[in-house]
């Protein structure tokens, strides 16, 4: 039975809930074990990084809730948590892991608890970047690289010499003969990645799902035909040689002299700092780098960086108590299948979308992601009802990087893709990996025009479908830009056409040019926004160079408007520029009236627009009279109030708006006769409803 993506968010064992029973606990362990195995093999991936800590957090709540459950080989209490692969290969001292924080209140706990165990304030901080990939310790004898061993179970690993020779950043040999060890982190760049699936699949495997999932499984690969390229940064060193006493920030240096690439040598660099202000502006700043870095970061690790300090503060079975790793929001979550989209894009492209159950990803609600194209999902053989892998870096389009075989649904099918264009039926070039519809733009091109002539975006008449088709069939439009260079002539010689209804046309789409930038966005058909949206967005910018100008963090300052919503708007209007540039080129009004230009504001003041408030936030005075379908009298005045308006009893003539319904007798006389703004009730009902299906109407809508 494939599991329920979990949604819940990444807890630390402080916050998190004890089981209520033994077995719960006992399940939850095996549960961990399992992944962890699976992790630790590198050829599937179990359970999303989250669900796994928050799982881990709740077994640690309940052994100190419970000591009496803790069950032996607990997976809280030892390093690998069971599923490391035990080599043969002893560690000169256990390869610990790291305890966890999730935001700067806990760094905070964790930085005075420090300053507890030690007796004084810890003399100073490192912050680092935490590598999402598999640790390995690497001795070199007399400067030559000799042995290389997984963590295993952080006592005893396997030996992966061979495989790790070809590493970069881990030197065959060092600049000068010293004996020392060094651990860290062997991972696979975003660019590696990306090639290592291209030859995994050239050579008939399939993809691997992250790059963590494919450098673990590469080290671990004895015999492979298609090595991808790894790559290795330390984190720390043992026994250099004349080392003691060295800052952790000094031994680093040390060995990057020697040759080793570290964690503070690569882009993300390391801070040293002496404060937890320091430290918290140190994370946010390696966080905002966390997408330019070309390889995956899962955190940083803040680390005493005294000797002494480390010495006082001493480790527990599983973890120092001198360092911590405060987690970013996990980049890869698992979820739901639940369908997949075809999509034509407007040059012609051809692409399927996943749509999923929803999912947080890098602290991101995600309800759709990118399949890339045809070839790579087939290869990847998703499947509707599979859980997939959700991976979302930055502000990129979320993408689905693979499926869990195991956990795939009996009755699940290999997705069929389309034999023809599902837009206008036509032929589809498959000559590249992006598939296109072989119309190109002009695949579309009568829907887009129709929707951009329609009454609620241009409202240009006699532009209908049919005229539509006769322009597009004609050669002489295939986007919007091209109906303002149309010729009276040849437009007067299109069938059932003429002179004079041509010049009719012509100056319809000329008056079209006037109107408020609102309508010109709602024409262009932007995916994720409709009338009101488009209302919004322009009364928010003013104009659409400010708009178009907009960041995706911008453009959230908008009502309604997330995170997914945001990047996808950016997305469409960049791919829009050209027909926006024409546009605008041919006259066409690109601002919306009485609005003060976004750049020329200091701060935004725009708040939540309800429906029934008025432009400057106050409420209208409303009157709701007869009965509305589904709601009682009061709801109907509580309903009043919830959409931002103030219920009132009788009609004067400071009331601006009526509800009607049945039943309705002298109010709606009286409303009539003072010409009153009326609305029919079961129009109020569907604003209602609109409101709470949270698509933030706008009263001008119904
Ligand atoms: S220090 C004894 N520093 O994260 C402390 N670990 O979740 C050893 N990791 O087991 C760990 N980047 O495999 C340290 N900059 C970094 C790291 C790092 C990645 C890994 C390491 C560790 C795991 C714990």
């Amino acid at each position: 039975m494939p599991t329920e993506p979990e949604i819940a968010p990444v807890v630390d064992a402080a916050h998190a809930a004890p089981f209520g029973t033994a077995d719960d606990y006992r399940a939850a362990t095996e549960r961990i074990r399992g992944a962890a195995a699976a992790y630790y093999e590198g050829t599937d991936l179990a359970m999303d990084d989250a669900t796994y800590d928050a799982l881990l957090a709740r077994v640690t709540a309940t052994e100190q809730a419970q000591p009496g459950w803790v069950v032996a080989g607990s997976p809280a209490q030892v390093v690998a948590a069971g599923g490391g692969v035990v080599g043969d290969v002893e560690h000169s001292t256990p390869m610990l892991s790291l305890a966890n924080v999730f935001d700067e209140e806990e760094l905070r706990a964790w930085a005075a608890r420090l300053d507890r165990v030690i007796g004084r304030p810890a003399a100073g901080y490192t912050v680092e970047p935490k590598i999402d990939g598999m640790a390995i310790a690497a001795r070199y004898v007399d400067g030559r690289l000799v042995q290389v061993a997984t963590r295993g179970d952080g006592r005893a690993g396997e030996d992966v010499t061979a495989q790790a020779r070809s590493v970069a950043g881990l030197p065959a040999e060092l600049t000068r003969p010293v004996t020392v060890e060094v651990r860290g982190e062997v991972f696979m760049t975003d660019a590696d990645f990306a090639e290592a699936n291209e030859l995994r699949t050239a050579h008939g495997g399939a993809p691997f799902a992250n790059p963590r999932n494919a450098a673990a499984g590469t080290l671990r690969a004895q015999d492979r035909a298609y090595l991808a390229p790894l790559s290795f940064l330390a984190y720390a060193v043992h026994d250099l040689p004349g080392g003691e006493g060295l800052t952790h920030s000094a031994a680093m240096a040390a060995i990057a002299e020697l040759g080793v690439s570290t964690t503070g040598g690569s882009a993300a660099g390391m801070a040293v700092c002496t404060t937890v202000d320091e430290l918290v502006a140190a994370i946010a700043s390696l966080g905002a780098l966390r997408d330019k870095l070309g390889f995956d970061i899962d955190g940083v690790v803040i680390k005493a960086d005294s000797p002494a300090d480390r010495d006082a503060a001493g480790s527990s079975s599983r973890a120092p108590r001198w360092a911590i790793a405060y987690k970013f929001p996990a980049d890869t979550r698992t979820s739901k299948l639940l369908g997949i989209d075809v999509q034509v894009g407007r040059t012609g492209v051809i692409t399927p979308v996943a749509v999923i159950q929803a999912v947080q990803v890098g602290g991101v609600t995600v309800t759709s992601a990118t399949l890339h194209n045809f070839d790579d999902l087939v290869r990847r053989d998703v499947r509707v009802g599979d859980t997939v892998f959700v991976r979302r870096a930055g502000e990129v389009i979320p993408e689905i990087t693979g499926a869990k075989l195991d956990e795939r649904p009996a009755d699940a099918v290999p997705f069929a893709a389309p034999e023809v264009c599902p837009r206008c039926g036509g032929e589809i070039d498959r000559s590249q990996k992006r598939w296109r519809c072989t119309q190109g733009r002009a695949c579309g091109a009568t829907e887009s025009l129709a929707y951009f002539a329609a009454r609620d975006s241009m409202d240009i008449e006699g532009l209908g479908d049919k005229v539509i088709r006769a322009l597009v069939a004609a050669g002489m439009v295939t986007d919007p830009a091209d109906l303002y260079t149309l010729d009276l002539d040849a437009v007067a010689q299109l069938e059932r056409m003429g002179r004079t209804s041509a010049t009719k046309l012509l100056a319809n789409i000329e008056g079209s040019k006037k109107q408020p930038l609102s309508r010109v966005l709602t024409g262009l058909g932007v995916r994720m926004t409709g009338r009101s949206m488009s209302r919004r967005l322009a009364r928010h910018f003013g104009s659409m160079d400010a708009l178009c100008a907009a960041t995706v963090e911008q453009l959230q300052e908008v009502e309604a408007v997330g995170p997914e919503r945001a990047a996808t708007i950016a997305a469409e209007l960049a791919d829009l520029a050209p027909v926006i540039a024409k546009l605008t080129e041919r006259g066409i009004n690109m601002v919306e009236p009485g609005v003060t230009p976004y750049a020329e504001r200091s701060t935004v003041v725009e708040g939540a627009h309800l429906p029934l408030q008025k432009p400057d936030g106050s409420p209208m005075t409303v009157v709701v009279t007869g009965s509305v379908p589904g709601l009682t009298r009061t709801e109907g005045n509580e309903a009043v109030e919830r959409l931002g308006g103030k219920s009132s009893g009788s009609v004067s003539k400071r009331t601006d708006l009526v509800v009607v319904g049945d039943g309705a007798g002298s109010k709606a006389a009286k409303a009539e006769e003072l010409g009153l703004r009326i609305m029919p009730s079961d129009r109020f009902a569907a604003l209602l409803a609109a409101d709470d299906a949270g698509e933030s109407p706008a009263l001008d809508d119904f």
